[in-house]
């Protein structure tokens, strides 16, 4: 709800679980004044949160206040220039080469429906605040924008600077930023590095300027754009968290900073690192979407409300299952003919699996990662015929047909550089810059565009219903020499507007493809991306153990259906670590399911296991999908993983635990369930017990003791019909 009163000029925004005030100052500045459980509101802003003086900090232009100073109060959009010592939210470069701004209030709107930033996804619905301000010194005006959506308990924030005078140069401009009162916090983030993604690092926030961002034009292995700060021992269960999530997928900054009265500003938006845009007379500037939600039920609460926010609000409103695969990648590579197709095709079959995956080597003359990217044609002759043959295959054999296909590239040893080598991404005067041995496609050049759009269409019309887009290098030269010279330094944010374009025409155009997204594994799992391809491939790392932390440190921001996890063979190939193929399975079905090995080289028992396993997953596919996620038991914290997922209704759970390391003569060991229904009971489906959500949730159950590495267990949980609770236990 939004709600304004007009004696105090005062914003409340609330949600189910949360109050987000903030005040217009007689001046025309926003102060933000709090943030978190719902309030019913206050009635004397002023006394309730006073302002300070701090020696060497500037006053307000004009108030004769001495209180009011831009560098101590909490703000809504701090602006670059006028006495705001902080990290600012927005930078600008005006035509006279000066960079102080003024913006102050000229009035809101409220208004039931949501629109979006011009060409880049946007959360849906949802009542919306616009607060507008003028600058005082120029015609620019700043519009602040926030949705909010009272069951996600969340806002979603986005800002617009629209110009109708002289040109200005925009150097930062963020989607959001958010004060916080002095106190101590911890920021958490999810960094990582490529096959090890998305690993949550948590510190105490000190005094100074905590950053995690990309200038790679994707979003990163390294760094996700989410971020989180929280009461400093909140845990994963209670305690004051606030998320932050951007809806952008090239390259970002998130920043916390402490200062010297112990207060924190978070800020999120494009990379600033290099960006300049400029705005001329009759522009607009949109920011990417940002999503806040706030918790006091630890980071454990504040994911749900994220997966909930994203689920509901942006992936795609016609979201299909995510189909169980065989992927030929670590069963082939490149190598592979008509009649090893034709095996690993029956093989799929065999295992349960609805589709085969033609990953990588099926184009051109591909047969190594040196050529034929940009060549999207089929090689007949290695595949005995074209991708209609392929798909037919499948067909027989009960499957669907799918395809690997990385648009953004470009082979050098290609037909296509051969024909336009000017469409590669590069700095003339320099060798184009090479990253497994391939160059980035200019998608800001609209001939670049139009040609994947029509090689992309004759691929995709036959008989494809699932293409997994790949990306598999980062941008090193960000230039376009389609744009003019006072534009090239705009090329970052443009290329993904480019390639935003691309992907709604897509998935608009091809509605029943299942689409999954992947970036050497999952280097752009984003918001953004999820929005046309609402399941990424997490990581080429398909190692259990290391997916037990990938899984989980995704799960801080992305629901379980984001991620798709494939059973691959042993020694795995990117750790050389044997696994059994049950933790294998079990770690893999907490997402997308599939297979990533050659059924040929199965054994009957391996090969019948998998297919149990197929089948337990076509049963599990919705809870996963929609279930809310409770990490049971954090695998960076111990010798232990577990994740349970438990349906809205309470009437199902699934559990997955992994104990990793084997050791002699081990502790006791019990699994506590969360957020069961206490008076219920519950039939566990593996052991036959039936016990009461009660006893599940505090007593626990005993887990086996383990023997051998890496050996993991599942727990079913389903809720008894009534009159069987009084049944003895089945086992
Ligand atoms: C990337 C992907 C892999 C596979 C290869 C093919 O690394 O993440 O899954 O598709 O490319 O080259």
């Amino acid at each position: 709800m939004i709600s304004y009163d007009e004696r105090q000029k005062l914003f409340h925004l609330s949600g189910e679980r949360f109050s987000y005030l903030f005040q217009v100052l007689p001046q025309g500045y926003l102060r933000h004044l709090y943030y978190g459980q719902r309030i019913g509101g206050v009635q004397d802003a002023e006394e309730m949160f006073p302002v300070r003086a701090c020696s060497f900090s500037p006053g307000l232009p004009g108030c004769g206040d001495s209180r009011f100073s831009p560098d101590t109060f909490s703000c809504e959009f701090s602006v670059y220039g006028a006495g705001d010592f902080r990290e600012c939210s927005l930078l600008l470069e005006k035509e006279d080469g000066t960079r102080t701004a003024d913006f102050r209030y000229e009035g809101y709107e409220i208004s039931p429906e949501k629109g979006g930033p011009d060409g880049m996804p946007a959360f849906r619905g949802g009542e919306t605040l616009a607060v507008r301000l003028k600058d005082t010194l120029s015609s620019l005006r700043l519009v602040l924008y926030y949705t909010v959506y009272e069951e996600e308990n969340a806002i979603v924030r986005r800002a617009v600077l629209q110009n109708t005078g002289p040109s200005v140069r925009i150097l930062r401009f963020m989607s959001f930023c958010s004060d916080f009162p002095a106190g101590n916090y911890d920021r958490i983030s999810l960094n990582g590095a490529y096959a090890a993604e998305r690993m949550p690092d948590r510190a105490p926030l000190s005094q100074g300027v905590y950053t995690v961002s990309s200038t790679r034009c994707a979003s990163s292995h390294e760094h996700n754009p989410f971020f989180a700060i929280s009461a400093t021992g909140a845990s994963e269960e209670w305690g004051e968290v606030y998320g932050f999530l951007l809806v952008y997928s090239g390259s970002f900054v998130m920043r916390a900073e402490k200062d010297a009265l112990g207060g924190v500003r978070v800020t999120g938006g494009i990379g600033d690192t290099g960006f300049c845009w400029r705005l001329d007379k009759g522009g607009r500037f949109c920011t990417p979407e940002a999503a806040l939600v706030y918790s006091c039920e630890g980071t454990g609460g504040m994911s749900r409300e994220l997966h909930d926010l994203l689920r509901r609000r942006l992936l795609p409103q016609s979201r299909k299952e995510t189909p169980i695969v065989l992927n030929s990648w670590e069963a082939a590579g490149f190598s592979y003919d008509a009649n090893k197709l034709a095996s690993l095709i029956r093989g799929a079959a065999e295992l349960g699996a609805e589709c085969f995956v033609l990953d990588d080597g099926w184009f051109g003359s591909r047969s190594d990662d040196t050529s034929s990217l940009g060549d999207w044609t089929p090689n007949r002759r290695k595949l005995g015929g074209g991708l209609e043959s392929v798909a037919k295959l499948c067909r027989e054999n009960g499957l669907s047909f799918g395809i690997w296909v990385e648009p953004e590239m470009i082979s050098k040893n290609s037909e296509l550089y051969r024909s336009h080598p000017d469409w590669c991404v590069r700095c003339k005067g320099l060798a184009p810059i090479e990253s497994r041995r391939q160059l980035v496609l200019d998608l800001v050049n609209p001939a670049v565009r139009e040609y994947l759009r029509s090689s992309l269409d004759a691929i995709f019309s036959q008989g494809v219903s699932y293409v997994k887009w790949d990306m598999n290098r980062n941008v090193a030269e960000e230039i376009s020499y389609t744009l003019p010279p006072e534009r090239r330094a705009e090329f970052g944010h443009r290329y993904i507007l480019a390639l935003y374009e691309l992907l709604d025409y897509f998935t608009r155009k091809y509605p029943d493809i299942f689409f999954l997204g992947c970036a050497g594994g999952g280097g752009r799992y984003d918001a953004g991306m999820l929005y046309y391809f609402p399941v990424q491939w997490a990581s080429d790392n398909t190692d259990a153990a290391d997916r037990c932390r990938i899984q989980y440190g995704g799960s801080y921001a992305y629901p379980l259906c984001t991620s798709d996890n494939h059973v691959s063979s042993c020694p795995n190939l990117s750790t050389g670590r044997t696994t059994p193929l049950k933790t294998r399975a079990d770690v893999a079905s907490l997402g997308g399911f599939g297979a990533e090995l050659d059924p040929a080289k199965l054994s009957e028992e391996e090969k019948a296991e998998l297919r149990t396993y197929a089948v337990r997953q076509k049963k599990l596919r919705s809870l996963i999908a929609e279930g809310d996620v409770f990490r049971l038991k954090d695998p960076f914290a111990g010798n232990e993983f577990c994740m349970e997922v438990l349906s809205k209704d309470k009437k199902t759970a699934y559990a997955v635990w992994v104990h990793f390391f084997a050791a002699a003569n081990p502790p006791p060991m019990r699994l506590r369930f969360r957020g069961l229904d206490k008076a219920a009971c519950y039939l566990v489906e593996e052991t036959g017990q039936r016990l009461m959500g009660d006893v599940l949730v505090n007593a626990g159950l005993p887990l086996p003791l383990p023997y051998g590495d890496f050996i993991s267990e599942t727990f079913t949980l389903k809720v008894c019909p009534k009159g069987a609770e009084e049944g003895k236990n089945e086992r």
